[in-house]
């Protein structure tokens, strides 16, 4: 059936080398690792810690870190199998229109976008946050009206720095992929240091107290009720709770946000000069490094500050400011500004390369596929999808996006780990340089691991992924399906 039916392996590679869609082979496996790594590190760590520790895991916060990090080293392994095995740009997108089908590619495709230009978004306002608090630290004050989205803060009209600061990683990000990542070295340098420095200078104000009891008993709070309850305590009509083991299964869907990225840098394959062996570093690598970092921030905060009182903005600084030392904390925030800058850039950048692959298959409008003559990128897509996120930035809070965010690519990770078995079945042939370890159980463990975080994200936000998947669904039947490169070249014959 024409939904199902699929491009091959063969097809999407040799796509890739046709001139004017062909996008610059120029990294290494060093480069993917500091690409991760950059992306990973974000407003996960550096903003939702403080709040999930206050809401949902208490001092346990650290462990629904790790519990996220093996969800997410599950997926990798699929991730790095596909991604080695089908080198080009698109990610989960690309990999399922080699296995699952178009239609189902489509889907993949729509809610990537859907966690990248959000992602983005979410990430943006972040920034917006840290550098309002940089510049309040050095008296100068920007009106409620230029900070916050309508309805928000006071007065909020538009957060304009979340708007400039898209526009200027558009801008970088046309400029061409060497630029960028070279800036992004840079970054993530610093981003990493502030990092170690929350470590190893936090040790020293760490009370044991606050360790007591290190997971909170379960209780109803505020927090979970009506449609912001965890689907998975919903269906089984229990009395929805905050803490003890539900809590910390309910933090993991949140903190799972600050582990997105790794898969963004498979959707650099195209770029990769040897993504066989490339890839798998940069994947699996970098969410080992943000694992053991994040295990120990976390842990270091709430030993700072006992959990109910950590701030929610910017608990990384606050906590040292708490303990007497505003010093530290304008240093991490300098850090975060600067940090949170290359998650823009590199959540953007793998945006506009699903966005340029599906283009490029007729399911978007081909113009936008066009590479610049000069910088090699594919320039159309990247402006307008900037211009988009520039908007939502601008306008919606981000407090809710997040979880949305987080479904979406739970939705992605899954379907990722399904097609590995599927290839693996339909194409046993194809040269695979790296191979998910025991298929079917490591695929199967993250489906399941998928699903169960998934259950563990609020109601409202399944009502929402279910309303943006039916948009996609409507733009697929009415659009996609007939320009799709599958059926044109078809109609030729
Ligand atoms: N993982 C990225 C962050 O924490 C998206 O901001």
């Amino acid at each position: 059936m024409d939904l199902f039916r699929t491009k091959s392996v063969e097809q999407s590679i040799s796509d890739t080398e046709v001139k004017e869609h062909r996008l610059r082979r120029d990294l290494g496996a060093l480069d993917l690792l500091v690409f991760g790594v950059g992306v990973i590190i974000g407003t996960g760590i550096f903003v939702l810690t403080g709040q999930v520790a206050r809401e949902k895991a208490g001092p346990a916060v650290a462990l629904s870190f790790l519990i996220a990090a093996v969800v997410c080293g599950l997926a990798a392994l699929c991730y790095a199998e596909f991604s080695s095995t089908v080198p080009v740009a698109g990610s989960a997108y690309t990999f399922s229109y080699a296995t699952l089908g178009e239609f189902p590619a489509w889907i993949i495709g729509w809610d990537l976008i859907l966690e990248l230009a959000l992602g983005a978004a979410v990430v943006a306002v972040g920034w917006s946050g840290y550098l309002d608090s940089l510049l309040a630290s050095a008296g100068i004050h920007l009106p409620a009206a230029m900070l916050n989205p309508p309805g928000q803060g006071r007065g909020g009209v538009l957060n304009v720095p979340a708007v400039l600061i898209v526009l200027l990683v558009t801008g970088v990000l046309v400029a061409g992929v060497k630029i960028s990542s070279r800036v992004n070295v840079v970054v993530v340098t610093i981003k990493v240091s502030i990092v170690l420095l929350v470590i190893v200078a936090g040790l020293f104000f760490v009370k044991s107290a606050n360790y007591h009891p290190f997971i909170p008993p379960a209780r109803s709070t505020p927090t979970v009720a009506g449609a912001a309850t965890p689907l998975v305590q919903a269906l089984f009509g229990v009395t929805p709770v905050s803490f003890g083991w539900p809590g910390i299964f309910a933090a993991v869907a949140i903190v799972f946000f600050a582990y997105i990225g790794f898969d963004i840098v498979a959707t650099a394959a195209e770029e990769a000069r040897l993504p066989q062996r490339d890839l798998p570093i940069g994947l699996l690598g970098s969410l080992v490094v943000t694992a053991v970092l994040y295990a120990a921030v976390s842990l270091v905060v709430v030993g700072m500050q006992h959990y109910s009182e950590l701030s929610i903005a910017a608990p990384l600084a606050d906590a040292f400011k708490a303990v007497g030392h505003p010093g530290f904390a304008t240093i991490i925030s300098i850090g975060a500004v600067a940090g949170l800058t290359t998650v823009v850039l590199i959540l953007l950048l793998g945006q506009s390369r699903v966005f340029f692959a599906m283009s490029r298959d007729g399911l978007l409008p081909a113009w936008l596929s066009a590479v610049h003559p000069r910088f090699g990128t594919p320039y159309r897509s990247t402006l307008i999808m900037g211009c988009v996120v520039a908007v939502l930035a601008g306008l919606i809070p981000l407090a809710k996006l997040a979880e949305l965010v987080n479904i979406g690519t739970l939705f992605a990770f899954l379907v990722v780990s399904v097609g590995v078995v599927i290839l693996r079945r339909t194409r046993p042939d194809l040269p695979r340089a790296f191979r998910t370890p025991l298929v079917p159980l490591i695929p199967a463990l993250s489906v399941l691991a998928c699903l169960f975080v998934m259950l563990n994200l609020p109601v409202e936000t399944w009502y929402r992924f279910l309303a943006w998947m039916v948009v996609g669904a409507v733009l697929y039947f009415t659009y996609g399906r007939s320009h799709s490169r599958l059926q044109t070249a078809r109609s030729e014959v």
